[in-house]
């Protein structure tokens, strides 16, 4: 049988694991012999959020959730098609199900692929892998549990592939993976149409989230304890809110930032034609706005940028990042980049180059161009090789780093206060997030500090992460000694 329910630093905090009305901390619903998930994720936060909806579902019909696929009754995998890595790594993944290779383990466990494959591929899965039971895109969850239910009266393959998208995936429990950061998801799919990706087609049209039900959720977090909210969307500053109170996106977060109890807000991923000025006002207005945002910029040339339709020049892009360090508030930027493009010459990766020098990113994350089903840059002519891609990649990185190094060093001697998410094996060294989303490990005397915020100083400065120590008050004897 298998292992507890996968909430490590939740289960030390009482009411934190499960967190819902619905499921006030004690009152899990009952769990029926054999019924027992497994469900690992791939990809971005938006599939980890979708994973954390799934497995709430599946507890709401009596599921336990295990660690190990050996342990589990029904194995769900949540996968990515955003480069083709990523949609390999499922088939590896559901190879060792194959009964072929595999006498030993003829398992009669129910296989489940969900997410952006599932949507891509559709019931070739069953073809390709017939030993799979269930196969559900990203855009039909609100049919799982009626899958399920098919499923469980003995239905040997079900699938939900259409785009069915008229309203949000809303779940009456959400099985939160984080102990002190939740996700809530303001928006889903996407009407951008950058020529690159696949996501429109597997994540299907736009559609944002009512307001009420947005804040309604985030108040329930913070009753439960929580107090960083991640508000997730693929273009999350498009929001629109469809209700009668028509809530653009900088009037949601000054509204979230308000909700007793929530310190942090963060939001995850903007596009650069829709941050405005609001946006960074009200980032600079408000303390629990984090200091970060995330700004993908994929090529700093502006023919690139055009080819993949990104609806934005280097020069306007570059008008963002002014307007973001332009204001009172130090606003951390991070980025994403892809190298080699169709047609991407070495002129247009020089600008590229330049670019991440004029915008001295605090973070990035760059890819290899990947062609992507269903796409049209899938259909254009002038690949760039592959050795060369990976040439530029390296460059671009090498480069990155040493403008994080220098950032970096910055900071040494400052304070900043961190939201502490981890424990290391040494009891006094403790890890967690400054509001600007760096990492800041750091020592401590106390041995009790999982979810606090406290003041670290970092005194050393790495590309990736800060290290410092705990700034603990100094009491002044007298008031110690309560003369
Ligand atoms: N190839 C390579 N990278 C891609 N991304 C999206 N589609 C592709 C693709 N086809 C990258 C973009 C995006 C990030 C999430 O993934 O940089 O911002
Ligand atoms: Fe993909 Fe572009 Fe939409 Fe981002 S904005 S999800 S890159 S189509």
């Amino acid at each position: 049988m298998g292992e507890s329910i996968h909430v490590p630093l939740a289960s030390l905090l009482p009411g934190l694991a499960a967190s819902t009305k619905e499921n006030p901390p004690g009152s899990n619903p009952v769990t029926l012999p054999g019924r027992t998930f497994y469900i690992e994720t791939f990809g971005c936060q938006m599939n980890e959020h979708d994973s954390e909806k799934v497995a709430g579902v599946l507890l709401r019909r009596g599921y336990r959730q295990v660690v190990s696929p050996d342990d589990a009754g029904l194995v769900f995998y949540n996968t990515c098609s955003i480069r083709e890595k990523a949609a390999q790594k499922v088939f590896s993944r559901l190879g060792e199900f194959n009964p072929k290779n595999n006498a030993g383990r003829e398992s009669g466990k129910v296989i489940g692929v969900l997410g952006c494959v599932a949507q891509q591929e559709g019931e070739e899965i069953f073809d390709r892998a017939p030993w799979v039971s269930l196969v559900c895109g990203s855009a039909s969850y609100r049919k799982l549990p009626l899958l399920l239910e098919r499923l469980e009266s003995g239905e040997r393959r079900v699938s939900g592939l259409e785009t069915d998208t008229e309203e949000a995936f809303e779940t009456e429990l959400t099985r939160r993976n984080h102990p002190f950061r939740a996700y809530v998801t303001i928006i889903e799919g996407c009407d951008k149409a950058c020529s690159y990706c696949v996501v429109p087609y597997t994540r299907g049209p736009e559609r944002s989230r009512d307001s009420g039900s947005i804040l309604g959720e985030i108040r329930e977090l913070a009753d439960v304890g929580y107090t960083e909210i991640q508000l997730l969307g693929q273009t999350v500053n498009s929001y629109r809110d469809p209700s009668n109170r028509h809530l653009i996106f900088s009037e949601l977060l000054l509204a979230v930032a308000e909700i007793p109890g929530i310190r942090r807000v963060r939001f995850m991923t903007s596009h650069p034609r829709d941050m405005g000025t609001d946006i960074v006002d009200a980032i600079d207005a408000s303390a629990a706005l984090c200091d970060h945002v995330h700004l993908p910029v994929q090529s700093g040339s502006t023919r690139v940028l055009r080819a993949m339709q990104r609806t934005y020049t280097r020069e306007e892009y570059l008008e963002k990042i002014s307007l973001i360090r332009g204001v009172r508030r130090p606003i951390s930027i991070t980025t994403d980049f892809i190298v080699g493009f169709p047609g991407e010459t070495e002129r247009d990766f020089e600008e590229t180059l330049s670019l991440l020098h004029l915008a001295q990113f605090d973070g990035a994350f760059s890819f290899q161009y990947s062609p992507r089903p269903h796409t049209a840059a899938a259909l254009m002519s002038d690949a760039v090789p592959e050795s060369e891609k990976l040439r530029r990649l390296q460059v671009l990185q090498e480069r990155q780093r040493a403008i994080q190094v220098q950032r970096n060093q910055r900071l040494l001697g400052q304070t900043f206060e961190v939201l502490v998410e981890g424990a290391s094996r040494r009891e006094t060294q403790w890890t967690g997030r400054t509001s600007s989303n760096r990492v800041l490990n750091f020592t401590s005397p106390r041995k009790e500090l999982l979810g606090e915020y406290v003041q670290v100083r970092v005194t050393g400065a790495g590309p990736n992460s800060l290290t410092g120590e705990q700034c603990i008050e100094y009491v002044p004897r007298e008031a110690a000694d309560g003369s």
